[in-house]
């Protein structure tokens, strides 16, 4: 049976930059025909160059492709300077604090801001081209800064979550081997302070040898320790700084920065992104998925410690000359209102947000939208995970009033920018399906010998050519970035990017993501290792052997679920199992933050294993989800474990 349609609002498609199907294979069909052809006229159109580059596409040394090779460019001028003439006094930021204070920061502000830090870090800290900087900042104004201004001078960044623990950090800090740690003293959450400038002095404690000096936002003046010679006030340090700032020429393939995620093995890798590649695709995204005008004030609600914060609260919208909205605290404070309270106030246009967050603005309150204006908007996003009919069908009746346009857009930390998603003037969409790869995008649904499966059968998700934005290596580990992209599907002879990700294409060619393939869960739209949580686990000094799993969550998307075997001489009863699962998560927190923190923790007294020694994963996510066992398990070192795994389960209520 064909799914239902919703078709793009007529209005809206006569104003949009890409008004129909047709356009849209037009694109597709130049892409298909002309790859490099179609590249070069986007990134001449679209980039400010300061030196124009020689040749489009590098493969020689595939998988480490170039882009616009020999091309010299600074990513701030892109993003600001070429604002000022047109656009100086538009708001570039409009920063909401979580108490309801605002900031409306202007192109030329933001110009002077970031020019300004950038001198400080440059003449005051000794920050030069190449320099590592990290940043474990909360959602305020100067974290943005902070970005541009490495940016400007050719420093790379990397944000860390400010939810990671300071361990997590340390670990960061120590790959990246940063120079400078630029922070705050902390910021707001639902009202309350809470703290960061802590974490980072935890983090300094050992083995960070790197680093030689700490910037501190001065945010909520909390009592803070300050180490001399290392730790420097920002608002004092500031004051001085001149507002005009030389660019570094940069070049197209010079790294602009790093950003740490989560694989199926060993610890987070340093996903390194590019410099003019990255920026033309932000840029261009931006007009096409959310078709972002001139007059537009658009809203994405992710955190900039991640890569949606990245493309699409920062650099997207500033390469496009938007107004971005920048928010510190939680949708859903002080009440379930809030978002829709500033959607109405600012007159948001696009608004865009994680499916977690909708479930969990439509589970406080169904009606809620409709106590405000809301009819600004045009064009809402989802992103990070998939979305479900429901969550989907509340977004587009009730938030969006049946006439804004859902875009479901696909894309990791590695693609840089969106790959597959509906075009909002342009799509017939079908509910919680991403629909088509944007022109240019090659993405396809393949065996692991490359042949496209047949319509409504999973696959794995491929990109088959190269496209500017995408991953450049791991940061100080080429090998790994090899094996981790292009190390399982082979299509033509060439191995292609795989994306870790399952699909599904039906027979008009549209593509819903299944959810990953890989040992990465993802819970409310963070994306965790269970590889990097088992290790956390371990450390807790009763754990023998630790298997996590992702289990399937109503708001979350997917929950923690951790199965336990203790050493032999610690003795198993309920009572102490209640406290050995706080310790467990404590342990978590520690090691990674309280975003890893597990659901479920049940002792088992051991793993479904294969004679050579595997974890049979598939048995423990079946029995999470409280499902039958269906695969054949005589071929288990011990078939009868699966039976007492089952009641271990059924006893601890989980
Ligand atoms: O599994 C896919 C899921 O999020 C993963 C990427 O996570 P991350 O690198 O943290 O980036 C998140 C923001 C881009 C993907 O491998 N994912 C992302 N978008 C969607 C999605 N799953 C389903 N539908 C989406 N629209």
């Amino acid at each position: 049976m064909l799914q239902e349609k919703y078709y793009p609002n007529k209005e809206f498609a006569k104003q949009a930059r890409i008004k129909n199907m047709c356009e849209y294979n037009e694109l597709m069909e130049w892409a298909k025909e002309d790859y490099e052809g179609f590249w070069d006229h986007w990134a001449r159109e679209k980039i400010d160059w300061i030196e124009p580059y020689e040749k489009v596409l590098d493969e020689s040394d595939a998988p480490f492709y170039k882009w616009f090779v020999g091309g010299k460019l600074n990513v701030t001028q892109q993003c600001i300077d070429r604002h000022i003439e047109v656009r100086k006094n538009k708001a570039a930021i409009i920063f909401e604090g979580d108490r309801g204070d605002r900031q409306i920061i202007t192109y030329l502000r933001l110009y002077r801001e970031v020019n300004r830090m950038a001198n400080l870090l440059r003449n005051e800290f000794g920050v030069k081209k190449g320099d590592r900087v990290v940043l474990y900042m909360p959602m305020i104004p100067e974290a943005a800064y902070a970005m541009l201004a490495c940016a400007r001078i050719g420093a790379i960044h990397s944000v860390v979550f400010g939810g990671f623990s300071a361990e997590a950090l340390r670990d960061r800090i120590q790959d990246a081997e940063a120079k400078v740690i630029i922070t705050a003293d902390g910021a707001y959450r639902k009202g309350a302070p809470y703290m960061l400038k802590p974490v980072v002095d935890q983090a300094l404690e050992e083995g960070c040898p790197s680093v030689e000096k700490v910037l501190v936002v001065q945010r909520n003046n909390e009592d803070i320790i300050w180490i001399g010679g290392r730790d420097y006030s920002y608002n004092e340090m500031i004051e001085s700084q001149p507002d005009t700032c030389e660019p570094e020429v940069m070049d197209s393939e010079d790294p602009l920065f790093l950003l740490y995620t989560s694989g199926s093995t060993g610890k987070p890798k340093g996903v390194q992104h590019s410099q003019a590649g990255y920026i033309l695709w932000a840029q261009m995204t931006m007009e096409w998925v959310f078709d972002v005008k001139e007059n537009d004030t658009y809203w994405c609600t992710a955190d900039i410690g991640w890569i949606t914060g990245h493309t699409y609260i920062v650099y997207g919208p500033l390469a496009a000359g938007a107004t971005t909205v920048m928010f510190e605290g939680v949708p859903t404070y002080p009440d379930a209102g809030r978002a829709w309270k500033m959607v109405e106030e600012l007159r948001i246009n696009q608004f865009y947000t994680a499916p977690t967050a909708i479930r969990v603005l439509h589970k406080l309150g169904e009606h809620e939208p409709e106590k405000y204006d809301l009819s600004s908007l045009k064009v809402l996003g989802t992103v990070g995970e998939p979305i479900d009919p429901p969550a989907w069908k509340w977004y587009y009746e009730v938030v969006g009033g049946g006439k804004c346009a859902i875009v479901d857009t696909w894309w990791q930390t590695e693609t840089g920018g969106h790959m597959i998603s509906p075009l909002p003037g342009a799509t017939p969409v079908k509910p919680a399906c991403a629909t088509f790869p944007l022109p240019g995008i090659m993405a396809e649904v393949l065996e692991r010998d490359g042949t496209p499966v047949a319509p409504g059968e999973q696959g794995l998700l491929c990109i088959t050519r190269p496209w500017p934005s995408m991953i450049r290596t791991i940061w100080g580990d080429p090998e790994r970035f090899k094996k981790s992209y292009f190390g399982d599907v082979v299509k033509e002879g060439q191995p292609v990017y795989f994306s870790g990700d399952g699909a599904v294409v039906d027979e008009e060619g549209y593509i819903t993501i299944t959810g990953r393939v890989d040992d990465v869960i993802n819970v409310s739209g963070h994306r965790m290792g269970t590889a990097e949580i088992e290790s956390a686990i371990k450390k807790h000094p009763h754990v023998a052997e630790v298997a996590v799993v992702g289990r399937p969550d109503p708001i979350k998307g997917e929950s923690i679920f951790a199965y336990i075997v203790l050493k032999d001489d610690i003795p198993d009863n309920l009572g102490e199992e209640v406290e050995l699962t706080k310790e467990i998560n404590e342990v978590i927190a520690r090691e990674i933050g309280n975003i890893a923190k597990a659901d479920a923790i049940v002792v088992v007294p051991g793993l479904p294993k294969t004679r050579s020694g595997k974890v049979m994963r598939r048995i423990l996510r079946a029995i999470a989800k409280g499902e039958e066992i269906k695969q054949d398990i005589s071929t288990l070192e011990d078939p009868s474990i699966v039976a007492k795994i089952q009641e271990a389960v059924r006893c601890a209520g989980c």
